[in-house]
């Protein structure tokens, strides 16, 4: 049984069947960060991470290289463990679904649910998506059961097949949900519990060998392995009984992306329920990272950033300092080359670097033959010390997964120093006593936040302590440096990165097609263009930054009508100048032969606009060099379609049937 100074995390196991992505990096850190704060707090962490290695993608890619699916996982596992190395993830365990251990765990649990009579046979007819590794239902599919995500076909599969008795659990899982904090983030609780409340139905636990043989056999029936869900769940607990750990469950933090949170918030529990084990105390599923444009990342879209390539060019900590810190975390995050230079070159460089190393320079140089007694503190001082005592704070939203926010405290404390130094101007003090105090309370809270920091930046904490001499001791509390004390020689912890590119790049036309990137907005201001009656110029705010935009719309609306209005804006045009004007995006319209009536939106400002099923979509719809190829409509009762398929969350003022321009 876990006690309390016992924390247990664990990332998804990663499929195998590719090669490791910035998903895999993202979840790994997120895991890591928490691992290495409840070690430095004094807990005993088991952190665990690995592979996933059985189903029909690996055999079919396995087969694509002449390999058997063996060979194939044995050829990708090592890449999985290189991204943990070079990103100096502190995993304790690395689990794989081939290991002879934890095969034997799963047919122990197969045979225990069985028993317990929630193992059936049954037929099974429907569509199954190899890219998901699950069974799909054809309404969350687009035409010719395309899979939305995998952008393939679904097979019909028809075959006997053991199911589970999920329906059996729906009560037991609702008073679960009811009575625990299992489902985090809470504000995304509710999804699952409306799921479940509509009824779960019994769910196919295996193939047969016919069909698919990669996997681990049922222990009651020779001929079927098991569907790969029940195989990789239990990899949490396979992996601490095979490894002696199992007084680490009920395990603390399952940490997941949301595309998973099906499988881990009703499937395991359930799992878990038949076989009578301990639940464990939390899910937390987090946000995917998108691009800049709110897209999902995809080769596709050639938006892709390669973990190790990136971290390798812009250093690693810093790397998982904005994966941490840069969105909101739990919500989709959006990734840029120009967002991450920013933040770290603000926030790691400018607060935190310049901070060390000026405190650093404004001590040894006085005191180089040793810190002096430290005097009696002033008003300001106590007044720093006590603005940085954090711990509490610090801890609790840690422990809660509220990164960002954790973060946020943090560097409001680090903010608060550098307006401490500003205000006691240590350069002009003359007082030789004071200078010494004031500076020994500077690099005690320079060493007090590295032991916050360490969580997140391990090495460049570890140059923080060097150069102040001391070692972490994990004490989260302010703690002068001794009389006599000498600091270490200056370390230079960030570089501050160039921009390299242009801030705003605008999407190049790909093979004549170009991706539409839409995006809510609201006129902040209107005003007539000096020399034309029918051209308005108009500032638009997009939620992260605003825009000038010259439109036609003089003689459809007054400036009365267009103040605040939300409206749609296409976001990825070339800026062009229009009457003289710079204009940067278009406000999209429907219009017929008379009139012509803005699209607005319920939608938050700056939020993305999916189009059809997928953004990718329109690749293959919109001509880039002129919109005429637009194909979409709005109709009499002001919804707007685009090929056919409703966008949801916009309107057409004026309700005019017509085209979108
Ligand atoms: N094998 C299953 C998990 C089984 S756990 C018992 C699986 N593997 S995965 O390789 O597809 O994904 C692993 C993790 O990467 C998931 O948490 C997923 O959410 C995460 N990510 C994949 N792409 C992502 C982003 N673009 N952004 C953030 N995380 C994403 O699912």
């Amino acid at each position: 049984m876990n006690n309390n100074n016992k924390f247990f995390i664990t990332t998804p196991i990663y499929y195998a069947s590719g090669k490791p992505h910035l998903g895999h990096a993202y979840t790994s850190i997120a895991c890591d960060v928490l691992a290495r704060w409840n070690r430095d707090i004094g807990k005993e962490v088991f952190f665990l991470t690995g592979t996933d290695e059985h189903g029909q993608k690996i055999v079919e890619n396995a087969e694509k290289i002449n390999k058997s699916p063996k060979e194939f996982v044995d050829l990708m596992v090592p890449q999985f463990k290189q991204l943990l190395t070079k990103l100096n993830i502190s995993n304790d365990y690395f689990v794989r679904t081939t290991d002879e251990d934890h095969k034997v765990f799963v047919s122990k649990m197969l045979q225990k649910a069985f028993d317990n009579g929630d193992i059936y046979k049954g037929s099974y007819e429907g569509l199954y998506c190899v890219g998901c590794e699950k069974y799909v239902e054809e309404d969350d599919l687009l035409e010719g059961n395309i899979c939305p995500d995998h952008k393939k076909e679904c097979e019909t599969v028809s075959e006997e097949n053991y199911f589970f008795k999920l329906s059996k659990y729906e009560d037991k899982l609702l008073k679960f949900y009811e009575e625990t904090d299992f489902l985090k983030p809470k504000s995304k609780a509710q999804e699952t519990i409306n799921r479940v409340k509509e009824g779960l139905r019994d769910i196919s636990i295996s193939r047969s060998k016919d069909k698919l043989e990669w996997g681990i056999e049922l222990p009651f029936d020779s001929t079927h392995v098991t569907y790969v869900w029940f195989d990789a769940l239990f990899n949490y607990m396979s992996a601490l009984e095979n490894n002696d750990k199992m007084d680490f469950w009920p395990c603390n933090v399952h940490m997941i992306g949301k595309d998973i949170k099906w499988f881990h918030e009703v499937y395991w529990p359930a799992f878990l329920m038949s076989v009578d084990m301990q639940m464990p105390k939390s899910v937390f599923a987090h946000g995917m990272i998108l691009d800049e444009n709110g897209h999902k990342m995809s080769k596709s879209l050639g938006n892709v950033i390669d973990p190790l390539k990136f971290s390798k060019k812009f250093g690693v900590e810093e790397f998982k300092y904005f994966l941490i810190t840069g969105g909101s975390f739990g919500e989709d995050m959006n990734f840029s080359e120009k967002m991450f230079i920013e933040k770290v070159n603000n926030e790691l460089n400018n607060d935190f670097g310049n901070l060390v190393s000026r405190v650093h320079a404004m001590t040894s140089k006085p005191f180089s033959e040793g810190m002096p007694e430290i005097g009696e503190l002033e008003d300001v001082d106590k007044e720093l010390i006590s603005s940085i005592s954090i711990y509490e704070e610090f801890n609790s939203l840690m422990q809660n997964l509220e990164y960002t926010k954790a973060f946020t405290v943090l560097w409001t404390a680090i903010r608060d120093t550098n307006a401490y130094v500003n205000k006691v101007s240590p350069w002009a003090e003359s007082d030789e006593k004071r200078l010494g105090t004031i500076m020994n309370v500077l690099c005690s809270a320079c060493i007090y936040f590295g032991k916050y920091t360490n969580c997140i930046i391990p090495s460049k904490t570890e140059l923080l302590f060097k150069q102040f001499n001391v070692k972490n001791n994990n004490k989260f509390e302010v703690e002068f440096l001794p009389a006599g004390h000498k600091l270490g020689a200056k370390e230079n912890l960030f570089e501050r990165i160039k921009l390299e590119k242009p801030a705003v790049e605008v999407e190049k036309p790909r093979e004549g097609f170009a991706k539409l990137n839409l995006k809510v907005g609201q006129i902040d201001e209107v005003s007539k263009h000096p020399d034309s009656d029918k051209l308005y110029i108009i500032q638009v705010n997009l939620g992260n930054e605003k825009r000038q935009i010259v439109s036609g719309l003089q003689t459809l609306y007054t400036l009365e009508q267009l103040e605040n209005r939300k409206v749609i804006v296409i976001t990825n045009l070339k800026p062009a100048k229009l009457g003289g004007y710079d204009s940067n995006g278009m406000i999209l319209a429907c219009e017929d032969e008379n009139d012509c009536g803005l699209l607005s939106s319920e939608l938050d400002v700056g939020s993305n606009l999916k189009v059809g099923s997928d953004v990718a979509d329109n690749e293959k719809i919109i001509n880039s060099k002129a919109f005429k190829k637009v194909e979409m409509f709005g109709d009499e009762n002001g919804k707007v379609s685009f090929s056919g398929k409703e966008v949801s969350g916009v309107s057409v003022d004026k309700k005019i049937p017509g085209k979108v321009c």
